[in-house]
């Protein structure tokens, strides 16, 4: 049986929230039940904006065991970490030599950051995306869910492998690397902040309560939904361009209740906001309750964390490296046998 293979991952910076569980993990548990997947915590982009060594240690560890606590099974998915496979840091630097800067300085979230960074911009910011080309590219992969936002990223990576390696050295058509295809999800793909319903929710946003943690406890969501920002109107309803945040919550709702967006949208069509946000409230609980419960007894087990992350490592090093080797041996590297 022939699966295809999926590769994805999540920087370890902050912990992580429910924009990255609904929009991101949550597609990979389900996805792992008919793909192979690759799914990594990439420390090695967490560095590329100034860092805090501590932080990322602990970030390291608490992204990989959420991966888990959210369902990705280590017994069929390779669950690792991106710096423990060297072949990352390696196929980036020969694909380094091979991308054109202006193809990476007309990179949109390079410039958003970039501005954000004022003076301390490092070339490792810049070079973000063909980490990323290199992380899909070692895998053969077939589909990488991703966000909207990584759009732009994910044809960086096709272009690289497509015109950069394929057509320049590859013998007699023969792709030397598989262009990978971006699996964008509907439902989910993009969870907004909770004070601005037309930005997206995100670690790096200064202000706590825009946003909700996995491991915050009931006490704080609830506090955080309560002041969470809506508007005049009754009724909370999809689709309406000019109430982003009603939007936002049912989509959040639709998925954290079970419900699916069409019953969620007629249970709450009719009601106020100071109905809604006690059901979006206990049904946010109940839905991270099990994760919270599994995530704390896992870090209480750190050899067996390491035992999921050394074994991720290995069948991950052997891809890895056989797609590695491909590539030198068509750039002209002397090969080494061992
Ligand atoms: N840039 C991605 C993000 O911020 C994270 C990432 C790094 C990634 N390498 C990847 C995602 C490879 C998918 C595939 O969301």
């Amino acid at each position: 049986m022939n699966r295809k293979r999926i590769f994805s991952g999540v920087q370890p910076t902050g912990s992580l929230h429910i924009g990255n569980w609904l929009g991101a993990i949550r597609n990979w548990v389900e996805l792992q039940k008919s793909h192979e997947a690759f799914v990594c915590v990439v420390d090695l982009h967490a560095i590329t904006t100034p860092h805090n060594p501590k932080e990322l240690l602990e970030n390291t560890l608490s992204t990989a065991a959420l991966y888990k606590a959210c369902g990705m099974d280590p017994d069929i998915s390779s669950i690792f970490v991106q710096s423990h496979v060297k072949a990352h840091s390696e196929l980036c630097w020969l694909l380094n030599c091979i991308t054109p800067l202006n193809w990476m300085e007309r990179m949109i979230q390079f410039k958003e950051k970039a501005i954000k960074q004022g003076d301390n911009v490092s070339i490792g910011l810049l070079d973000y995306p063909v980490l990323m080309a290199a992380d899909i590219l070692l895998y053969d992969t077939d589909l990488v869910p991703v966000g909207e936002d990584q759009k732009q990223h994910l044809e960086l990576a096709r272009d690289i492998a497509q015109q950069r390696i394929n057509s320049r050295f590859g013998i007699n058509e023969e792709n030397i690397l598989k262009v990978p295809q971006p699996l964008i999800m509907k439902e989910g793909a993009k969870i907004m902040s909770l004070c601005d319903g037309k930005v997206k929710m995100s670690k790096s946003d200064s202000n706590e309560n825009s946003r909700i943690s996995l491991l915050d406890s009931p006490d704080l969501i609830r506090k955080k939904i309560k002041r969470a920002k809506t508007d005049a109107e009754i009724g909370i309803e999809f689709n309406n361009i000019n109430r982003p945040e009603a939007d936002n919550l049912l989509g959040i709702y639709s998925i954290v209740s079970g419900l699916g967006k069409e019953k969620a949208a007629i249970e709450c069509g009719e009601i106020g906001w100071g109905k809604f946000k006690p059901l979006l409230t206990d049904a946010l609980i109940s839905a991270l309750e099990p994760i919270q419960k599994e995530y704390f007894i896992l870090r209480e087990d750190n050899d067996y964390l390491k035992k999921i992350l050394e074994n991720g490592q290995s069948k991950a090093d052997e891809v890895a490296n056989r797609t590695l080797k491909r590539v030198k041996k068509v750039m002209g590297f002397l090969q080494r046998e061992i």
